[in-house]
C-alpha cells in the first residue's frame, strides 16, 4: 500500500501542521514552519517532555541563547570535528552525503564510520553515480564538511560566532554558575527546550532531517564515584533492545526483555543511561509513539560523537525504515574538562568530606646551589620536572639518586640535594568533575513520529475517512463545538459552550461552515478528540442536552450542557 508519509505530508500541509518555510519564494530546503495545528501539537509535546524531565525529575531548566562565540565550538570540539562527509557531482554540481551514498547503494551499514579515502574506494569500486543525474563519482574527492552554520558577532569579522549545533552547549558553558544554583551537590540536571542548527548536506523525509530543529535536552551531572540512579523505579520498565553485539552478529535480532534485566545481563552497561531509558519509554508511549514501531539501539562503535563514550537511540518505525529520535549518550567529563581547559574557569564541583582527610604530599625543594653552576640553563626545567616526577611517581626518590630524562639527556641528582619530603595535609574535600548523562531528544522527528504512528483510515457511513488517532493530551485541537445550521439562537448557545470550554482550559474551535458531516471530517484530520453539536433538541429540551461525538469510535450520546467542561476536561487531564 502507499506509504503513510506521503499522505500525512499532504494532510500536515493541507491543515496547518507543517509545510516548508518562504513558499512565497520557492521554499528553501531544510526549513519547515509549523502551522497553527502542528505549533499548537509541538508545543503539547514539549509541555509534556518539560513535566517527566523538568519538573518530576526535580532537575533545572533554563533558556540561552542560539549564538555562541568561536572558543566555545573549539573547546567543545565542534569546529574541528562535526563534519559529514561531502561529495559534490562534477556535472550537475548536486552535493550528497558519501556515507549516505554507500550506504545506499553498498552492503555497507556503517560507512560514517569509515576513513574518507576507504570511502573513496568503495564509490569507486561499486562506481556509485549521483543521485541526481547519474554522472559517475568514480575519481571525484570526498570532503569533510563541518555541519555548523556561522556568522559573525557585530561588525567585521573579528569575533566570529556560530549558530548552536546542539543545545547542550549553552548547558555545559554557564555550569560555573548553575552548579552554584545546585548549592553545588552532585547529583543535578538542567534541561533546555531550544533550536539547534545544523547545514545538512542533504535535508530529507520533511522534518525529519532538517536546518533548523527543536531539541529537549536534560545534562544529568553525576559523581562517576558515589552516584547511582533509583534503577528500582524503572527495573520493571519492558524495552526491546537492539545493542551494538546484535547488530554486529550474521543473524542478530532485537531482544525483548526489561531495563532490570538488561541491566543485571550487562546489556545496558550504563547504569544511568539505563535509568534514562526506562523513563523515556512509558513516556514516549504517553505522547502517542505506538510502542509496536518503537525500540532502542545502541550505536556501533564507528558511528559514536566524538564525546561519547556509550549511546542508545530511541527509535521509531516510519514506513519500513527506523529513524532515530533521541540520543541516550554517556558523555563522561569530555565537555567539562575540555571548557575548564579551554577557559581557566572551575568547572568542577567541590565535594566536601564527612570528615577531613589527612593526606600525604610529596614536596620537592632542589639546592639550587648546587643545581645552577652544574646544569646551566637547565635548571629551572630540572626543578620543573623533579616537582611533576614527585606527584605522579614517589618511588622515583627510594634511591639515592634520581633520574630525570630531559631532552635526550639524562641526568643524576643526589637524593638529598631534591629536597624531597613527603608531608601530611590535612584537606576538607576535593575538586571533581562531574560526568554527564544526557537524554538528547528531537522534537520534530518525535511530531512526526507521533503524526505518523496516529494516522488511520477507515470506512464511516460507506465513505472513506481520514483521522488522526491523537492522545488526548497533546492533540492540538481538544474540541470542537459546531451550531448545527446558521441560526442565531443555536449559534448564541454555541458561543457560550465555548466560551465555558475554554475557561475550563480546554483548546477549542468553532466551526459553522459547511454541512456537519464536512465539519466532522475536518477535524478527524486534524485529530480532534470530541466535536460537540448544537442542535434544536439543545434549545428545546430542558436539561439543555448536546450531543458529544467521540472521533475514533465516531458514537455519540447527549451530555447535559453544564456536565460538558468537567466530563471533557477530565478526559483531557487523564
Ligand atoms: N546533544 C546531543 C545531540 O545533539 P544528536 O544525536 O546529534 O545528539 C539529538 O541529536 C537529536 O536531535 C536526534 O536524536 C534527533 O532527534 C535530533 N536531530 C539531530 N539532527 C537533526 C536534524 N538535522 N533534523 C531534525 N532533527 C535532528
Amino acid at each position: 500500500s502507499e506509504p503513510t508519509s506521503g499522505k500525512l505530508v499532504e494532510l500536515a500541509k493541507r491543515r496547518g501542521y507543517f509545510f516548508q518555510s518562504s513558499g512565497a519564494y520557492g521554499g528553501v530546503g531544510g526549513f519547515y514552519t509549523f502551522g497553527p495545528q502542528g505549533a499548537a501539537l509541538k508545543g503539547n509535546v514539549e509541555d509534556a517532555w518539560r513535566d517527566r524531565f523538568a519538573v518530576a525529575e526535580g532537575n533545572m531548566e533554563i533558556d540561552a541563547p542560539t549564538i555562541m562565540p568561536e572558543p566555545v565550538f573549539e573547546a567543545s570540539g565542534h569546529l574541528d570535528g562535526f563534519d559529514d562527509m561531502l561529495i559534490e557531482c562534477p556535472d550537475c554540481g548536486t552535493s550528497s552525503r558519501a556515507d549516505h551514498l554507500v550506504e545506499d547503494n553498498t552492503d555497507y551499514e556503517d560507512a560514517e564510520s569509515l576513513p574518507i579515502p576507504e570511502v573513496e574506494e568503495v564509490i569507486a569500486e561499486y562506481e556509485l553515480v549521483c543521485p541526481e543525474c547519474g554522472a559517475g563519482l568514480a575519481d571525484v574527492a570526498v570532503e569533510n564538511f563541518n555541519l555548523m552554520f556561522d556568522t559573525n558577532i557585530g561588525p567585521g569579522d573579528a569575533d566570529p560566532g556560530y549558530l548552536r549545533p546542539e543545545t547542550a552547549q549553552g548547558i555545559f558553558v554557564e555550569f560555573p554558575r548553575l552548579k552554584e544554583y545546585a548549592r553545588n551537590q552532585l547529583p543535578f540536571g538542567v534541561t533546555q527546550i531550544g533550536r539547534a542548527y545544523r547545514n545538512e548536506i542533504s535535508p530529507r523525509r520533511s522534518i525529519i532531517r532538517t536546518r533548523e530543529f527543536t531539541q529537549a535536552e536534560l545534562e544529568y551531572f553525576v559523581d562517576p564515584e558515589e552516584d547511582e540512579p533509583d534503577l528500582e523505579s524503572v527495573a520493571d520498565v519492558a524495552v526491546t533492545l537492539y545493542p551494538a553485539s546484535e547488530q554486529n552478529a550474521e543473524d542478530g535480532s532485537e531482544i525483548e526483555t526489561t531495563i532490570g534485566e538488561a541491566v543485571a545481563e550487562g546489556i545496558i552497561g550504563d547504569e544511568w543511561v539505563a535509568y534514562f531509558l526506562g523513563v523515556a519509554k512509558p513516556w514516549y508511549e504517553s505522547v502517542g509513539v505506538d510502542m509496536d514501531r518503537f525500540r532502542f539501539r545502541q550505536h556501533l562503535a564507528g558511528e559514536r560523537a566524538h564525546y561519547a563514550a556509550d549511546c542508545w537511540d530511541a527509535e521509531s518505525e516510519i514506513d519500513g525504515n527506523w529513524i532515530e529520535m533521541a540520543g541516550f549518550a554517556y558523555r563522561g567529563d569530555y565537555d567539562l574538562s575540555k571548557h575548564g581547559d579551554h577557559s581557566g574557569d572551575r568547572f568542577t564541583v567541590f565535594k566536601q568530606y564527612d570528615e577531613p582527610q589527612t593526606v600525604e604530599r610529596a614536596t620537592v625543594d632542589p639546592d639550587m646551589s648546587y643545581l645552577g653552576p652544574e646544569f646551566g640553563g637547565a635548571a629551572q626545567a630540572i626543578v620543573d620536572e623533579l616537582e611533576a616526577l614527585a606527584a605522579r611517581d614517589r618511588d622515583a626518590f627510594d634511591g639515592e639518586t634520581v633520574t630525570i630524562d630531559l631532552e635526550g639527556e639524562t641526568h643524576e641528582i643526589p637524593l638529598e640535594k631534591t629536597g624531597f619530603a613527603v608531608e601530611e595535609e590535612t584537606i576538607a574535600g576535593e575538586h571533581v568533575t562531574p560526568h554527564v548523562v544526557e537524554p538528547s531528544f528531537g522534537v520534530d522527528r518525535l511530531v512526526y513520529t507521533v503524526l505518523h504512528h496516529a494516522y488511520r483510515e477507515d470506512e464511516v457511513d460507506g465513505e472513506e475517512r481520514t483521522y488522526l488517532d491523537l492522545e488526548p493530551e497533546v492533540a492540538p485541537t481538544f474540541v470542537g463545538v459546531f451550531p448545527l445550521q446558521n441560526d442565531a439562537e443555536l449559534e448564541a448557545t454555541a458561543d457560550e459552550i465555548v466560551a465555558d470550554l475554554r475557561e475550563a482550559g480546554l483548546s477549542v474551535t468553532e466551526d459553522d461552515s459547511g454541512n456537519i458531516g464536512r465539519r466532522y471530517r475536518r477535524q478527524d484530520e486534524v485529530g480532534t478528540p470530541f466535536c460537540v453539536t448544537v442542535d434544536y433538541e439543545t434549545i428545546e429540551n430542558p436539561e439543555t442536552t448536546v450531543t458529544v461525538r467521540e472521533r475514533d469510535t465516531t458514537s455519540q450520546k447527549r451530555l447535559p450542557i453544564d456536565e460538558l467542561a468537567e466530563t471533557l476536561a477530565a478526559i483531557r487531564t487523564g
